[in-house]
């Protein structure tokens, strides 16, 4: 356990923690006792706690990572209708699927189970690995969803750690500073889960951070737990753990909405970086001390070789990605010719055919600025 806490930690604050985590485990069952029988009557009523079954766990546990629960509900319930099982999935076509995500970002996560339903198919006759080595060897499986699929859906005996976990053990040892490696969480949780019922306890440890132990403004009267807390007994939950600093870039880029016989013209992104694979209309960032109007003009040229002749501004929108926030404006573009496109990367659809392609979040606001647009006409 030593080896573990020498990385990340100096030894002084390993000691500290050790002793005020022994205080903890002393008293462990009835730690137990009080966070269960809490999250029995206050837990929320999840769609994927209602099963077992590990390909719906497995998709609810990929969809929440970087995503809220209120966000992630709709999405699950669709994506269940669209790939009920397994199979099904492993047999869509990534476009499909990218659409299905579309919204939720991080769009890697869909492809990697899209590869990895492929080869639970091939190679395990459709049966997800029930072992820890074989299921963190598929893509997009990490030591977190591993953990959580093993015992939400098979309850073992696995230390899940997430955001609202590593909260909640902080505050209980009141470990001052930035959260250090989950090894070191893994540590502190393995005494503290019992063997009957592990999912059921690493499900309430994380209900509790989500619904009590919030992280600015924790909900302490509402904690069953409180009497074991060692940060509320010296009023430092609230600075516990330390704000995290984000800084979010802002990026202003130009699109261009280019219309021949109600079609309009959409291009691929490529399939590595940022937002890879999704699709979007043409046009780019705008340079810090360039006009919209002459960024739309140099885009347009560089992207399809063409010049833009006459051009009209339709709307700007707006939207806040993970690391940054971006700012898009829209015009209508007629073009001095015809642009000679590539084959598989450009498309011209109607609006019922863009309804069928996966945007950026940004982007699927234009489209949806467009069904207005021609509504009203
Ligand atoms: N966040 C990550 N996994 C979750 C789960 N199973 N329930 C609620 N929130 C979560």
């Amino acid at each position: 356990m030593f080896r573990f806490f020498c990385q990340s930690v100096s030894k002084h604050v390993i000691e500290d923690n050790l002793e005020k985590m022994s205080r903890l485990k002393e008293k462990k069952v009835e730690f137990r006792k009080k966070l269960l029988r809490w999250y029995r009557t206050h837990r929320r009523n999840l769609p994927w706690r209602q099963t077992e079954d590990s390909y719906k766990i497995w998709i609810s546990e990929i969809m929440l990572q970087q995503t809220t629960v209120a966000a992630v509900i709709p999405y699950y319930e669709r994506w269940m209708r669209l790939f009920p099982d397994i199979e099904t999935l492993s047999q869509a076509s990534l476009q499909k699927i990218l659409k299905a995500w579309e919204g939720l970002g991080y769009y890697q996560r869909a492809k990697n189970l899209h590869k990895a339903a492929q080869i639970v198919c091939k190679e395990y006759q459709g049966h997800i690995p029930s072992d820890y080595g074989r299921l963190i060897r598929l893509p997009g499986l990490g030591p977190y969803t591993t953990s959580a699929l093993l015992s939400f859906a098979h309850n073992l005996p696995y230390s899940v750690v997430e955001a609202n976990v590593r909260r909640v053990l902080m505050r209980l040892i009141r470990f001052k500073g930035q959260p250090p490696e989950d090894d070191f969480f893994s540590s502190l949780l393995k005494p503290l889960i019992p063997l009957k019922n592990p999912g059921q306890f690493n499900q309430a440890m994380m209900e509790l951070g989500a619904l009590v132990c919030k992280p600015r403004h924790p909900l302490c009267l509402l904690c069953p737990v409180t009497e074991f807390c060692q940060a509320y007994e010296t009023g430092e939950q609230e600075i516990i753990p330390p704000p995290k600093k984000r800084s979010t870039q802002k990026i202003e880029a130009v699109i261009a909405i280019v219309r021949r016989d109600r079609r309009y013209l959409i291009q691929k992104r490529p399939s590595r970086g940022l937002l890879a694979d999704l699709w979007e209309f043409p046009g780019g960032k705008r340079k810090p001390s360039e006009s919209c109007l002459h960024a739309l003009r140099r885009e347009i040229y560089e992207e399809l070789g063409v010049k833009v002749i006459e051009s009209k501004f339709l709307t700007k929108v707006r939207h806040a990605y993970t690391q940054y926030q971006v700012t898009l404006y829209a015009y209508e573009c007629r073009l001095e010719a015809v642009p000679r496109l590539e084959k598989g990367r450009h498309r011209w659809l109607t609006l019922r055919g863009l309804r069928r392609f996966p945007f950026p979040s940004g982007s699927a606001k234009i489209v949806r600025f467009l069904e207005a647009m021609e509504k009203s006409f």
